[in-house]
């Protein structure tokens, strides 16, 4: 009898020790199945007067995409989410010390927290557990990447910080229902994201910042929770890809004032370089949004530039003009007097062909012939041709002064007009050079403030 008491004592004994708790077996305590719908169905409250704490954490783990044409930031972030469910708990002594118990997401309440600027449902894999703790704590936590609209400032673009914020709040509860408690203050929340950043692109993670905000509509409030994100851009693709070729084509068209050229070569080269721009212009336009309240910085960099150059482009062709104007008079002059000149010219030459070959003419007919007559012939033929011959040089003397005053003259118009083309190319230089480093100083100076 005692035997049987004792061995009776040790099953009892043996079999407390060994009890075996499930989690579901937690879950049968708690009556959290599939069909039991009253848990998902309100605000897990057991007084409806209770508000519902949510503590909500956020950290940036990396920034995707920010689009200036679109206004689009896409942020990849982590959001924690806890908040008291009244209706469970459960003792950890009755259930071998299990204190929480992971179970699907949609067994149970969750708020109904949305972000505001989101205007794309999130399609990454959801995790879909939470944990659910025997003090009635529920915990779960989210991988998302939002896809926000954010009002984008480009006016300093490429040296541009820009400030993107994610609302987040309950879709229909009000503040007396939820409130909306950050878990971590900014200086956290800043610091976590440093540390966990994974990518970051084109910018550079400034801050994480939080904070909060009341919005009424029929005397109703809700709360909202706003985690703003600072971002730098790091310009250094822009200024290789655009600023700086921007500059060497306006470095290049300065300097084509130094080429000693006065005909087509320099136009054609301004006009070069002007072309290239354009071409820049153009990778503009891809990047920029048109919709602005200020105009971008960078605009008003590649329209002065573009201007500058275009006024140095017609400058170049006013000088041209004026260094191929009296040559042109002088070819016009030419043209009006060469006509009888060439003339006199022609008739002399046949005048001294018929002398020559009558020359001739006489010494073969009257080879045969007796000598003295000949020769006599000659002497006269010879002594009207020699006249002749002098007046021709004489002619043709008067001619060549005439064409050496005139080209003595045209040559000093040239000059004149050469001088005076210099003295605008001087000064239009000078004008020039002023203009651009003021300009390009003052751009600078608002790029850097
Ligand atoms: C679970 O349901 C049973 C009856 O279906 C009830 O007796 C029990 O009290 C419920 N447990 C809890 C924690 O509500
Ligand atoms: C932010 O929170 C940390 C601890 O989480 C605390 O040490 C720090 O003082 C807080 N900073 C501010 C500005 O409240
Ligand atoms: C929002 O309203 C709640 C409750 O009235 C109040 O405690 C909280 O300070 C308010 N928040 C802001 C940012 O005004």
């Amino acid at each position: 009898m005692r035997s049987a008491a004792f061995l009776l004592l040790v099953i009892l004994t043996d079999g407390a020790s060994r009890k075996v708790c499930s989690y579901l077996d937690v879950l049968d305590y708690l009556n959290l199945t599939a069909d039991n719908r009253a848990f998902t169905l309100t605000r897990p409250v057991l007084d409806h007067t209770h508000t519902t704490l949510v503590k909500l954490d956020i950290i940036l783990y990396a920034i995707l995409a920010v689009v200036e044409k679109t206004q689009t930031f896409v942020p990849f972030i982590w959001a924690s989410v806890e908040w008291n469910d009244e209706r469970i708990s459960w003792d950890p002594a009755q259930f071998c010390g299990i204190t929480e118990v992971a179970i699907p997401k949609d067994l149970l309440w969750r708020p109904d927290l949305f972000i505001y600027e989101m205007t794309q449902k999130d399609d990454s894999p959801q995790n879909p557990y939470m944990f659910v703790s025997h003090d009635g704590m529920i915990y779960f936590d989210e991988d998302m990447k939002v896809v926000s609209t954010c009002k984008m400032d480009v006016h300093k673009f490429p040296f541009d910080t820009q400030e993107c914020s994610i609302s987040i709040g309950s879709a229909i509860h009000c503040v007396q229902e939820i409130r909306l408690i950050p878990f971590s203050n900014s200086s956290r929340a800043t610091q976590f994201s440093r540390k966990v950043m994974k990518t970051q692109g084109e910018w550079e993670f400034l801050r994480l910042s939080v904070g909060s905000l009341n919005v009424s509509f029929d005397e109703r409030h809700w709360e909202q929770l706003i985690y703003t994100v600072s971002i730098r851009r790091r310009p250094l693709l822009h200024v290789i890809n655009f600023l700086l070729p921007i500059l060497f084509f306006l470095t290049l068209d300065l300097a084509s004032f130094f080429i000693a050229d006065h005909r087509g070569e320099k136009l054609g080269f301004k006009v070069t370089v002007l072309l290239a721009i354009s071409v820049l212009l153009l990778i503009l336009n891809d990047i920029l949004p048109s919709m602005s309240n200020k105009t971008p910085l960078i605009a008003t960099y590649c329209i002065v530039i573009f201007a500058l150059m275009l006024l140095s482009l017609l400058e170049t062709i006013l000088v041209t003009y004026l260094m191929e104007k009296p040559s042109q008079d002088k070819l016009r002059q030419q043209g009006d007097f060469q006509d009888p000149e060439e003339q006199v010219n022609i008739k002399n030459k046949e005048e001294k062909q018929t002398c020559c070959s009558c020359l001739c003419k006489v010494s073969d007919n009257e080879k045969q012939h007796e000598l003295l007559p000949v020769i006599e012939e000659v002497n006269n033929s010879f002594q009207t041709g020699e006249a002749h011959v002098l007046l021709m040089i004489l002619d043709e003397l008067k001619n060549l002064q005439k064409t050496a005053n005139r080209q003595f003259i045209s040559r000093e118009g040239l000059a004149k007009s050469a001088h005076r083309a210099e003295r605008i190319n001087k000064a239009f230089f000078t004008f020039y050079v002023i203009t651009v480093t003021l300009f390009l100083s003052f751009i600078f100076i608002e790029w850097n403030t």
